[in-house]
């Protein structure tokens, strides 16, 4: 069995054996076939923008005997997707510009359901979402060395989703699991350091609104 990183394993809970999915932007494909190797998918393609990324990708899957269970791409985002009837798409390890990049296109429509990871800018991620009719069913902060990592469940839902600004800021299922109250408190330092230096009325509404979640999370802890 391939051992691969926490950050990586994080991502496995949220894929289903049903989904058709396109692990984009794969590099070594090491989820992919830890997925397989652990059954809780029999089949994936996996996607590359760059040749050599893809060939390493490749090669693990060949060293693990698996050519007939993950299936290479090379293709940039989700431009070949349609061919091979995905409806699930996973990207991680990547900033929220390139995630955007990725899933920016006609293809996007034909999504049903999106497992991110991005390190950076998740205001913006949330907000293309949203624009895009995706609803956010998960969210987990995953620390992997000096870089802390949001996971984001994404699926077509029955309604459409509706968030304040404060909650595309700073998640609208992350600020409702106790398991977050220290993430929150770092959070509440840099916001009052801003204050401190700025002044700025829109720092002070995020101190108020952090101060809030910190209460509810301790609030909850308690219960
Ligand atoms: C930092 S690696 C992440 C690898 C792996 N997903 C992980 O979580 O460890 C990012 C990979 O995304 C690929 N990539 C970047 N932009 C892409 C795009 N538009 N389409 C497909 N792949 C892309 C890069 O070539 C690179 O191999």
């Amino acid at each position: 069995m391939i051992k691969i990183s926490e950050r990586l394993k994080s991502l496995a809970k949220y894929i289903n054996s049903q989904d058709n999915l396109m692990d984009v932007g794969c590099d070594h494909a090491l989820l992919d076939i830890y997925l397989v190797q652990s059954g809780v998918i029999n089949k994936v393609v996996v996607c590359d923008v760059n040749s050599n990324a893809l060939q390493n990708g490749i090669n693990n899957i060949e060293k693990y005997g698996l050519t007939n269970n993950i299936i290479p791409v090379l293709g940039y985002g989700i431009e070949k997707a349609n061919t091979y009837n995905i409806d699930t798409v996973l990207i991680s390890g990547l900033g929220s510009k390139t995630i955007i990049d990725i899933l920016n296109g006609p293809n996007i429509n034909y999504m049903y359901k999106l497992i991110l990871q991005s390190n950076n800018n998740h205001y913006e991620l949330r907000k293309f979402l949203v624009e895009k009719g995706f609803t956010i069913f998960d969210e987990e902060i995953i620390k992997d060395g000096k870089k802390t990592y949001i996971n984001m469940l994404a699926a077509r839902g029955e309604y459409t989703a509706e968030y304040s600004e404060l909650e595309y800021e700073f998640g609208p299922i992350l600020t409702k699991d106790p398991k977050n109250l220290d993430y929150f408190k770092e959070l509440l330092e840099t916001q009052e350091d801003l204050l401190f230096a700025s002044k700025s009325d829109e720092i002070r509404t995020k101190v108020k609104y952090l101060e809030q979640i910190i209460d509810s999370l301790v609030n909850n802890q308690n219960i």
